[in-house]
C-alpha cells in the first residue's frame, strides 16, 4: 500500500448470517471501527450482507456513527421491470447502499455470469453513483497454465468497456483467485503483489498511469488476521476483500486493524 491511497477493507458475507446474527456482527463492528480509523480516517470500511438484512444492518451502521459503508454483493442492470428476483441500483440506493460489488468469481462460476453482463452491472452502479467493486481473478487450471495476467486482463478490459476516466474514481479492482478463495490457501504475498502489479498496469494502458495509480486494489481469498498485515503491505495491495474472516467480528477488526497501520 502506498500512502497516497488509502486502504479499502469489505466484508463479503455471501450467503450467510440471518437478521440476528447479522445486525449483532454489523453492530460489534461499527461499534469498535471509529477507533481503529482515528481521526484520520486511516481505512475505509464496507459491509456486503445479504440482499434481505440489507435494510436493518443499514440502520444499525448508521446507528453507530456511519463509518462503515454498506454494499450489496451484486446488482441487476435493469432500472424497473419484469425481472423477477433481480434487484436495481436505485432499490439499493433506497435502502441506503453506497457500494456494490461486480462480478464475483462465485457469479461467474457458481451462477454463470458473463464479461457482457458484469459490465452492464458496472455501468449501471456508476450511473446510479454506487462505487462499483469490480472483482476479478484466475482459476486454478487457468494459473497453473500461467494465465493469471492474461484472465485478469480480460475480465478488467471487458468490465470496464466504456467506463470513463472519470467513474473510474468510483471504481474499486477486487483480485481474487478463485482457487484462494474459502479454501485456505492464500497467494503468497509475492504472487498477489505480482498480480496486483500487472492489473495496475493494465490499468494504466487502459486510461493513464495517474487513474491508475489512484485506483484501489483490494486482495481477496482466505484473507486472514494472520496473513493481512504481510498482504497490504505490498506497494500495489491497497485491502482486502474478506470472505469467512468477516463473519467473525474479532478476525475482521484485526484485519481492519492491519489495513489502517499499512497506510500510515
Ligand atoms: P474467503 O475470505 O472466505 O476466502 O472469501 C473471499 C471472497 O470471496 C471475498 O469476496
Amino acid at each position: 500500500m502506498t500512502a497516497s491511497r488509502k486502504p479499502i477493507v469489505g466484508g463479503n458475507w455471501k450467503m450467510n448470517t440471518n437478521t440476528e446474527s447479522g445486525t449483532a456482527l454489523a453492530r460489534a463492528v461499527a461499534d469498535v471501527f471509529p477507533d481503529i480509523a482515528g481521526a484520520d480516517h486511516a481505512v475505509e470500511a464496507f459491509v456486503c450482507p445479504p440482499f434481505p438484512f440489507l435494510a436493518q444492518v443499514g440502520e444499525v451502521l448508521q446507528a453507530a456513527g456511519g463509518g462503515i459503508a454498506l454494499a450489496a454483493q451484486d446488482i441487476y442492470h435493469e432500472p424497473s421491470g419484469a425481472f423477477t428476483g433481480e434487484v436495481s441500483a436505485a432499490m439499493l440506493k433506497d435502502v441506503g447502499c453506497t457500494a456494490v460489488l461486480l462480478g464475483h468469481s462465485e457469479r461467474r462460476h457458481v451462477i454463470g455470469e458473463s464479461d457482457e453482463l458484469i459490465n452492464k452491472k458496472t455501468h449501471a452502479a456508476l450511473e446510479a453513483g454506487l462505487t462499483a467493486v469490480l472483482c476479478i481473478g484466475e482459476t486454478l487450471d487457468q494459473r497453473e497454465a500461467g494465465k493469471t495476467d492474461a484472465v485478469n486482463k480480460h475480465q478488467l478490459t471487458k468490465g470496464l468497456e466504456g467506463v470513463s476516466t472519470d467513474q473510474m474514481a468510483d471504481v474499486v479492482i477486487a483480485y481474487e483467485p478463485v482457487w484462494a478463495i474459502g479454501t485456505g490457501k492464500t497467494a503468497s504475498a509475492e504472487d498477489a503483489q505480482a498480480a496486483h502489479a500487472a492489473i495496475r498496469e493494465v490499468l494504466a494502458n487502459l486510461y493513464d498511469q495517474k487513474t491508475a495509480d489512484a485506483t484501489r486494489i483490494q486482495y481477496g481469498g482466505s484473507c486472514k488476521p494472520s496473513n493481512a498485515a504481510e498482504l497490504f503491505a505490498q506497494p500495489d495491495i491497497d485491502g482486502g476483500l474478506i470472505g469467512g474472516a468477516a463473519l467473525k467480528a474479532g478476525d475482521f477488526l484485526d484485519i481492519l486493524r492491519a489495513a489502517a497501520a499499512s497506510g500510515a
